[in-house]
C-alpha cells in the first residue's frame, strides 16, 4: 500500500522543529543529521538533571524514559525489547556481536562490495586470528549483492554473512530480505545486517529480513544524538554469541569464581554510558515512528531522485550511485574538480555535504576506478530549494 505523502504543511512544521534548518542546508544526513528539538530537549533536560541532582540519581529518576528507548527501538525494527542493546556507536554494537562468534579454522565469512571499512577490518582480523576465510560475493548487473552468487556460495562452513543494507558511499539499497531467505536455509550461518544508513530512512523489520544481528547508530537518519547506537540480536541466537568483553551490566557475579551472563541482549552493554544520549535516542526513534518510516522512505527517495536528475543535467557531472533500488544518498564526481573542493565551496554557501575517499570504500571504488566522490544525503525536511542551491554550486564549479 502506498503511504500517505508527507504534506507541505508537515514539512513546514518539521523544519520549524529543526533549529539547524534556519542555519544550513543540511545534505549530510548520512554523516550526522540535525537533531529535532524534542531530541535536543530530552538530552539537555537530562544533563541539567545530572547537574542538579547527581548522575546516578538523575538516571534513577529517568528510568522509565531510559526503558522506553528499548521499546521504541524494538518497535522501529519489529523486534522485542529484550533483543536490543544500546551502545556508543554502530561499530561497537556490531563488534560486540561479531567478536563474540565462535569462529574456527576453515569457517567461511561472506561479505559484499558494500562492506564498511571498520567491519571489513574486523572480518580480516578475526580471519587472520582463527584461520577462517573472508570471501567477497560479487555484485549483480545492478551493483547490488548477487543473490545467485550468494546462493551458490553457501554451505555448512559459512559461519557469518555480513551485509551492509545501504553503503556509506552511495544510494544503493541491498536486497536484505532476499539475502535473509538464503542464509536462513543454513542454520550454522549467522546473518549480520549493518543498518547504519537505513535505520530512520527505510522501513526495517527483522522478521521479514531474517537477520540474526542488526546494528545502527543514533546520529544518522534517525536524528538522534552523537555517541549513541544500538544492536539487535535475535532471541534464539543470543546463547550462540558470547560477549567478547564482560561487564557488570550484562553479567551477574554469582560467586567468587563464577558468573552468569544475562539472557537478554543487554549482555552486550557496558554499565556506564551516555545516559542523556540514550534517552535522546529513544525520543528520536519515537519521532521517526510518529511520522511513519514508510512515509519518510517515500519522501527521501523522491527528493534524492530529484537531486540526481538535477546533477545529471550538468555537463561534466557523473552520478555514481548504483543499485536497482536507491535511497536518500546521492554521490557524484565532477570532471576536473576535486570532491573536497565541491564540499568546501558548498560549505561557504552554508550547504553541508561530505566526501568519501576510496580508502573508505576499497571493495567498491577500487574496481570501479573511483578515487573519491561527493556524497550528499537528503532527509524528509530537505526542501527543493536546498537541492537547487546545491546543484547551483556544482554547476558553477563544473563550468
Ligand atoms: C554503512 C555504515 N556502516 C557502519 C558505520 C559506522 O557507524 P559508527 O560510526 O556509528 O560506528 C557507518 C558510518 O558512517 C556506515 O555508513
Amino acid at each position: 500500500m502506498t503511504p500517505e505523502p508527507i504534506t507541505d504543511a508537515e514539512i513546514t512544521r518539521l523544519r520549524a522543529d529543526t533549529p539547524g534548518c534556519s542555519t544550513v542546508a543540511h545534505l549530510n544526513n548520512a554523516g550526522a543529521s540535525l537533531m529535532p528539538a524534542p531530541v535536543w530537549d530530552a538530552v539537555r533536560t537530562h544533563l541539567e538533571s545530572e547537574l542538579t541532582y547527581g548522575g546516578y540519581e538523575a538516571a534513577a529518576d529517568a528510568a522509565p524514559a531510559i526503558e522506553d528507548t528499548y521499546a521504541a527501538l524494538a518497535e522501529l525494527i519489529g523486534a522485542g525489547a529484550d533483543e536490543i542493546a544500546i551502545a556508543e556507536n554502530a561499530t561497537r554494537a556490531w563488534d560486540m556481536a561479531f567478536y563474540g562468534v565462535d569462529m574456527r579454522s576453515g569457517d567461511r565469512i561472506l561479505t559484499s562490495h558494500a562492506e564498511y571499512i571498520s567491519q571489513h577490518l574486523a572480518l580480516l582480523q578475526v580471519a587472520h586470528r582463527t584461520g577462517a576465510t573472508v570471501e567477497v560475493i560479487p555484485d549483480d548487473e545492478h551493483g547490488q549483492v548477487s543473490i545467485e552468487a550468494l546462493s551458490a556460495a553457501m554451505d555448512e562452513r559459512v559461519r557469518v554473512v555480513s551485509l551492509v543494507h545501504v553503503p556509506t558511499f552511495g544510494g544503493l539499497v541491498n536486497p536484505a530480505a532476499e539475502v535473509g531467505r538464503i542464509v536462513r536455509q543454513h542454520p550454522r550461518a549467522l546473518y549480520f545486517l549493518d543498518a547504519c544508513q537505513s535505520a530512520g530512512q527505510l522501513p526495517l523489520d527483522v522478521g521479514e529480513i531474517g537477520c540474526d544481528v542488526l546494528s545502527a547508530p543514533g546520529r544518522k537518519f534517525l536524528r538522534g544524538p552523537r555517541g549513541t547506537g544500538f544492536l539487535y540480536v535475535r532471541r534464539e541466537r543470543l546463547s550462540d554469541i558470547t560477549p567478547p568483553f564482560l561487564d557488570g551490566r550484562g553479567v551477574d557475579w554469582t560467586a567468587a569464581n563464577d558468573y552468569r551472563v544475562h539472557d537478554t541482549a543487554r549482555r552486550f552493554e557496558t554499565w556506564d554510558t551516555f545516559v542523556a544520549g540514550r534517552i535522546g535516542l529513544g525520543v528520536a526513534a519515537r519521532y521517526a515512528l510518529e511520522i511513519g518510516v514508510e512515509r519518510i522512505a517515500a519522501r527521501v527517495t523522491g527528493l534524492a531522485e530529484e537531486l540526481r536528475a538535477l546533477l545529471t543535467e550538468i555537463d561534466g557531472v557523473t552520478v555514481r550511485d548504483t543499485g536497482q533500488v536507491r535511497c536518500a544518498i546521492v554521490t557524484c564526481t565532477v570532471d576536473g574538480v576535486a570532491p573536497q573542493a565541491v564540499a568546501a565551496a558548498a560549505r561557504t554557501q552554508r550547504i553541508n555535504v561530505n566526501t568519501i575517499p576510496a580508502s573508505d570504500a576499497r571493495l567498491s571504488f577500487d574496481p570501479r576506478g573511483i578515487a573519491e566522490v561527493v556524497r550528499s544525503s537528503v532527509h524528509y525536511f530537505t526542501s527543493r530549494e536546498e537541492l537547487e542551491r546545491f546543484a547551483g554550486v556544482v554547476r558553477d564549479l563544473a563550468r
